[in-house]
């Protein structure tokens, strides 16, 4: 679903501000504070209900108001309205009904990329498997289901196992199995999917370096126990120790998304941009596997683009934007668009932002 245009008042360092944007690309430049990922933070609301920068949404209200207000329209005619008044809890509106924030990402998902997600390899395993469990609740409702009840079992699993409460352990290690199994099979289906997209990609490189980067790359899914075992061959064998340790140690909550070459983490091996280039390349492949199989279109945000990458890894990074055939919104300092990377970029449309103090 493509966004049509934003008005954002008291957000940031906005008071009143409203965009119509291209139905494609969307470029926002603009020096050091003048707004540039704050009107990406708007969009990035709209669609989850949350900023990417701060759990306090209190923040995102400008300095000396009371409140914020984003109402955003889809190419479809859709209104999503959002109102958050310093002293009360926020609101969701579709099309001038009460939502959820998990309304919102169905209504309109997203994939985000900001300087988080560039650091994604040094990051914990837990933000690796959140960007994946994002793009499954995103496609599959079952799957935010599952993923729940999940957690709710390991939680109470994990209180069982603390106060020795031993028909509680096994009643709850039945679900843990069961939606632990379920969730665990889509990572993989989906984990599987993007790989292949991802070297894919990377077959469509020039650089010599990112070509002996990707021919030394070896990328697994590490479900979060050995793969010669059953879950519950797994809870089994572990019994002594959980018992011991009073937490359940093996299972989907410790899978992870492993990114080697020649056998070591690529965290310690590839420099920053390297490392950028290839977290965006993956990213972009989740994002491509959301829309040919999974027939979800979200529309992508990639925060300061240029930084950290050289004129080399950004020309190879500015062909790909339009693989994705999604609404796209980036920004970067500069405008660097000459004609030649402009001509990749049909329906480009340009945003230069300025603070005016
Ligand atoms: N609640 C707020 N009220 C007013 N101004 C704010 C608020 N929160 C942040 N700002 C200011 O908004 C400005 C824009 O911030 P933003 O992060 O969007 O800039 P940017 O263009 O992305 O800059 P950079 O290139 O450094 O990333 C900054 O000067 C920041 O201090
Ligand atoms: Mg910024």
């Amino acid at each position: 679903m493509s966004i049509k245009k934003i008005a954002i008042s008291n957000f940031r360092c906005f008071d009143n501000l409203n965009l119509d944007f291209s139905e494609l690309n969307n470029f926002i430049h603009g020096a050091n504070g003048s707004g540039k990922t704050s009107i990406l933070e708007a969009l990035y609301f709209c669609s989850t209900g949350r900023s990417f920068k701060s759990s306090n949404k209190n923040l995102c209200i400008q300095n000396n108001k009371d409140a914020f207000k984003i109402q955003l329209e889809t190419v479809n005619n859709n209104m999503i309205r959002i109102l958050k008044e310093s002293k009360r809890s926020i609101t969701y509106e579709i099309d001038e009904n009460k939502a959820t924030s998990i309304d919102l990402f169905r209504a309109l998902p997203s994939t985000l990329l900001d300087n988080k997600t560039f650091s994604m390899f040094a990051d914990t395993p837990k933000y690796r498997r959140k960007i994946l469990d994002r793009c499954l609740m995103a496609s599959d409702k079952n799957y935010s289901k599952d993923f729940f009840a999940f957690h709710r079992s390991l939680k109470q699993r994990n209180a069982a196992l603390k106060f020795k409460r031993l028909t509680n352990i096994d009643m709850w290690s039945e679900i843990f199995i069961s939606t632990g199994g379920s969730i665990s099979e889509k990572r993989n289906d989906f984990f599987e999917q993007t790989k292949k997209k991802f070297f894919t990609f990377a077959d469509d490189l020039n650089d010599k370096r990112l070509l002996e980067i990707i021919n030394s790359l070896e990328i697994v899914f590490d479900k979060g126990w050995p793969k010669d075992l059953s879950l519950k061959e797994v809870l089994d064998s572990n019994k002594d120790i959980d018992q011991r340790k009073t937490t359940t140690f093996l299972g989907p909550h410790r899978a992870d998304i492993k990114f080697l070459t020649k056998g070591s983490d690529i965290k310690y091996i590839l420099s920053r941009g390297e490392q950028k280039f290839m977290s965006i390349l993956w990213c972009f492949s989740m994002h491509k596997t959301l829309s040919d199989f999974y027939s979800v279109k979200p529309f992508l945000i990639i925060d300061d683009i240029h930084s950290e990458l050289d004129e080399d890894f950004y020309v190879e990074l500015i062909n790909f934007l339009p693989k994705t055939g999604n609404q796209l919104f980036f920004s970067d300092i500069n405008d660097p668009f000459n004609s030649k990377i402009k001509d990749q970029l049909k329906e480009l449309k340009k945003f230069h932002v300025e603070q005016i103090t």
